[in-house]
């Protein structure tokens, strides 16, 4: 039986964990992004479908490809921190599901006749995905800042267009144009002096009922 986290673990996964705007000089290693994908890809998707990419912005070249699409208060932030991550979801990814789904041979099939059912896994599924990533990099000591903030078409075209290569992956699994981009996460150790005051939440009675 499983047993809940202690308090203190809790903190660093919700209570004390913030968004930040702000990073402090240290890096993120490649082996700590490979660490950080290697946790959050045992958390749930709808049959077991992953559909999400994560393509790991670390250099200023990719950066700088990265620029034109940011909105304006979200470059700053961005181009100084160590890691930006774009959470794109895969529309093939289905073509996966007989080794990540092999009780269901005819799966596959289904999506591939429904291109609706597929949008809105592949959204749906990418989203959480990109929310256990922020979960897992905060279990590994990491800070993130999420953003919607951005021109998701120019990213689309920039970095997942057909013909465009791939960058820094060993296979050009992105090369097709179908991909596309979700929301984008920069991700290294905070700086506090960038925080905004803490804001509310809604209280269980807002957000909740009791069925
Ligand atoms: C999907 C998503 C998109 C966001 N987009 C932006 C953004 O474009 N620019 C920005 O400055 N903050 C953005 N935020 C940050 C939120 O405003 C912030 O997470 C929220 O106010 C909670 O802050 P806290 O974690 O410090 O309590 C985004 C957050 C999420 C989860």
């Amino acid at each position: 039986m499983s047993q809940p986290v202690n308090d203190a673990a809790l903190n660093v996964l919700f209570r004390e964990a913030r968004t930040f705007n702000k990073w402090r000089p240290q890096p993120v290693t490649d082996e700590m992004l490979r660490t950080l994908y290697d946790l959050l890809k045992w958390a749930p998707t709808s049959a077991n479908a992953s559909p999400a990419r994560f393509a790991f912005l670390r250099s200023t070249e990719a950066k700088e490809r990265l620029r034109p699409a940011l909105a304006p208060l979200n470059v700053e932030k961005t181009m100084t921190a160590p890691v930006t991550v774009i959470i794109a979801y895969d529309l093939k990814f289905y073509e996966h599901l007989p080794k990540l789904f092999p009780q269901n041979p005819g799966i596959a099939k289904l999506f591939e006749s429904s291109p609706e059912m597929v949008e809105t896994t592949a959204k749906r599924n990418s989203s959480l995905q990109g929310a256990y990533l922020i979960m897992a990099a905060r279990a590994l000591g990491l800070d993130c800042g999420p953003m919607s903030g951005f021109d998701n078409a120019k990213v689309d075209e920039e970095f997942f267009a057909a013909g465009q290569p791939c960058f820094g992956c060993d296979q050009e699994f992105f090369a097709e144009g179908h991909v596309k981009s979700n929301f984008l996460c920069n991700v290294g150790y905070g700086d506090p002096a960038g925080l905004f005051p803490r804001l509310p939440r809604l209280a269980f009675a807002e957000a909740c009922s009791l069925l």
